[in-house]
């Protein structure tokens, strides 16, 4: 897809060896010289034998349940421009264990980065309870504070993951990047901080960004700094030394900031750099969030060397009332291949997905639509599910996501953050927030043609230890069947589910809407749903997590299927998040209804019908952990029985490392 390239005429930036222009990171950062190690983890888990007696039939709890229920171009070495006057404000993140009144994110300038809560009495955590949270298989920091995932890439054999950081407490602030290495997005390995923020025009934080691999193999790193004076700008990076396959070393370019807000634009509204794509007229272009009065946009740049840019006169696109648009991405997916495609290609038979984080809700909406490069337009393919007012990523926590192209297995990879939803307090006590979501591969469905698919990207399988298989059970109306799993924290769960046809055609229709956030959870019974699997219970279902479907049958006698995941009973605990998720899942005609769930300690991710719709929810039970964290397959329909065929695995534990010469 690269017809023209004239790579000779991109970069090189400055010279890499100059670092008396730009000085190298390496060394003079808090943990470059200090190899982190994981704790050990404290596994596991407490075979409770007499559960695993009961078999699968004869073992038929019947829970039965009484009643009811452009134009500026910047020159890279402009000098002078008038910032804000903002205040900044220093915070110390340890001072405090109560949550502030306000968020420090909103008060330096960019979203809220706290969980709100709520009320509730704080529970009292003990660190045993605490310590369980940690995750075996996700991406997490040895601790501190974790938010959006930057500048994904392949390099030289190497994943590297970028992201968020705050190296000084469990709390949002004093943002750089962190960095890991892995050969499989799996196991990985930490490295020193790639950038601090020891410039002026990164010291408020070394924010968000993308990168963009050129033909000839040269490395281009986009992201936004906050200033000395809160305004935001954007900057270029690169590796100091392009042969070293882990890119220790960073170089920020001796011109920057290359872009700083336009007139018209708040300064405080000028985020998130994307991967560039290649125009046929040979420059790069790229795009950023931004928003006038209401409507969320995305700006548009061009480039030849990513030093100067050019605004293009239009947006790419935007929507009115959707506020800041937040992490914009933007990339090709294909209509009949089963691959997925750099973020350079184009013409027939692609279409381009717009992706936004809406920073007033703090959701990431994509739509499908298509890119005209001559008008430099993006037009959605369904005015009515537009960005930011149709389809989400998830419909739990996952926010600020971003994807890459890997050359690699020539797929199109997501990563999003995963904030915590328990107290701030908590975070502080136990050290840590945040955690990555498996990654995974995103692709055009085929068969619906109005959504992507997601999927846990295949390396995630090779962590399944002993299953379990479970073949057409029977689960009758109002009922739950004890799984007999012995780690019931570290599950990857394929099921599927029908419903019987008979039962189908006898139930009575409603004209009732369904919504799985308005209803009352797994206890709102209908005739043809809840059922699924109720993840971390306890033994006497007190704490319980459902992650099931909803079928309803309207007066024209269609079904609708929608996906939800029910935390109001999660935790004994009140002080953390206990929404109902979920949404509308798409069901041709002829398909069985299907399930995968991976479960990690305190993270549930869902994915329906291969990954229409996707939920990802936090947990943090004080009862249904370790040992003593059940599963079972439940059905509270009260028309319905349902036949259900379930693969169970128990998953390993990944030990996260610094990394050591000797791995390569
Ligand atoms: C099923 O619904 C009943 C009545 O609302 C409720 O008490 C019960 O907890 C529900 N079962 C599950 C597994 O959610
Ligand atoms: C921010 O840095 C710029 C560039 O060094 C400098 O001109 C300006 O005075 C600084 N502003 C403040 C508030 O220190
Ligand atoms: C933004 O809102 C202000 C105040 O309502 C209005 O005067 C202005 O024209 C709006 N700007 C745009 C680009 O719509
Ligand atoms: C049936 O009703 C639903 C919901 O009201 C509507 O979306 C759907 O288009 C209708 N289907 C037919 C075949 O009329």
């Amino acid at each position: 897809m690269f017809s023209n390239t004239r790579t000779n005429q991109f970069l090189p930036v400055s010279n890499p060896d100059d670092s008396s222009k730009a000085p190298l990171l390496n060394g003079s950062h808090p943990v470059g010289d200090e190899p982190i190690r994981r704790l050990p983890r404290k596994e596991l888990l407490v075979v409770v034998s007499g559960f695993l007696m009961f078999a699968l039939f004869v073992a038929l709890i019947v829970a039965n349940v009484g009643s009811n229920e452009n134009h500026v171009q910047n020159n890279a070495n402009e000098k002078g421009f008038i910032l804000s006057s903002s205040t900044t404000e220093k915070t110390t993140p340890t001072e405090t264990l109560r949550p502030p009144t306000s968020s420090r994110g909103v008060s330096a300038g960019v979203s809220e980065k706290a969980n709100q809560i709520l009320g509730g009495e704080s529970y009292r955590w003990d660190n045993n309870v605490l310590s369980w949270q940690r995750t075996a298989f996700h991406f997490q920091p040895e601790k501190n504070w974790m938010n959006d995932p930057n500048g994904p890439l392949f390099y030289k054999g190497w994943y590297h993951f970028f992201y968020q950081y705050n190296p000084n407490g469990a709390m949002w602030g004093d943002i750089v990047w962190g960095h890991a290495v892995s050969k499989d997005l799996i196991h990985w390995f930490h490295l020193p901080l790639a950038m601090v923020a020891d410039r002026w025009y990164d010291s408020n934080g070394v924010w968000t960004g993308s990168a963009t691999i050129l033909p000839d193999g040269q490395i281009i790193m986009l992201y936004t700094g906050s200033t000395n004076e809160s305004v935001q700008v954007q900057n270029l990076a690169y590796p100091k030394d392009p042969s070293d396959p882990l890119l220790v070393n960073w170089v920020k370019y001796e011109g920057n900031p290359v872009l700083v807000p336009p007139p018209g634009i708040d300064v405080k509204d000028f985020r998130d750099p994307t991967t560039a794509w290649y125009t046929s007229e040979g420059k790069w272009r790229m795009i950023l969030g931004s928003k006038i009065n209401k409507t969320g946009i995305s700006l548009v740049y061009e480039t030849e060397d990513f030093k100067s840019y050019k605004q293009l006169d239009k947006v790419l696109h935007g929507v009115p009332n959707t506020g800041m648009w937040e992490c914009v991405d933007f990339y090709p997916v294909s209509l009949t291949g089963e691959n997925g495609l750099d973020t350079s290609a184009n013409g027939l038979g692609v279409k381009h997905v717009l992706k936004t984080s809406l920073d007033d809700d703090k959701n990431d909406y994509y739509a499908l639509g298509t890119y005209d490069e001559k008008a430099v337009t993006w037009v959605p393919d369904d005015p009515r599910i537009d960005v930011g007012i149709g389809i989400r990523y998830d419909y739990g926590i996952f926010y600020a996501s971003k994807t890459f192209y890997d050359p690699n297995k020539k797929r199109r990879v997501l990563w999003g953050w995963i904030k915590e939803s328990d107290s701030e307090a908590a975070d502080v006590q136990k050290g840590w927030a945040s955690l990555q979501g498996v990654p995974r591969t995103v692709v055009f469905d085929k068969k619906t043609g109005t959504n992507l698919l997601q999927w846990p990207v295949e390396e995630v399988d090779s962590l399944r230890l002993s299953s379990k298989e479970f073949n057409r059970v029977e689960v009758t109306a109002g009922s739950v069947v004890p799984l007999p799993v012995s780690m019931a924290s570290q599950l990857d769960i394929v099921a599927e589910f029908e419903l019987d046809k008979k039962d189908l055609e006898r139930a009575a229709e409603s004209n009732i809407e369904f919504s799985c956030s308005a209803s009352s959870g797994s206890a709102e019974r209908g005739a043809l749903g809840p059922f699924g699997l109720l993840i971390l219970a306890d033994e006497s279902l007190m704490e319980q997590t459902p992650v099931y479907f909803y079928v309803a049958k309207g007066t024209n006698g269609t079904l609708r299927t929608f996906f939800c995941t029910d935390q109001s009973r999660s935790s004994k605990a009140t002080d953390v998040n206990k929404e109902i998720f979920g949404n509308y899942v798409p069901v041709l005609e002829g398909e069985k209804l299907s399930l995968r769930i991976l479960v990690d300690h305190s993270i549930v991710e869902g994915f329906a019908q291969g990954g229409r719709t996707c939920i990802t929810s936090r947990v943090y039970p004080t009862r249904a952990i370790y040992g003593d964290a059940r599963l079972f397959l439940f059905n509270n329909a009260t028309e319905t029985k349902v036949t259900t065929s379930l693969k169970i695995w128990e998953m390993s534990s990944v030990p996260m490392k610094p990394y050591m010469s000797n791995h390569l």
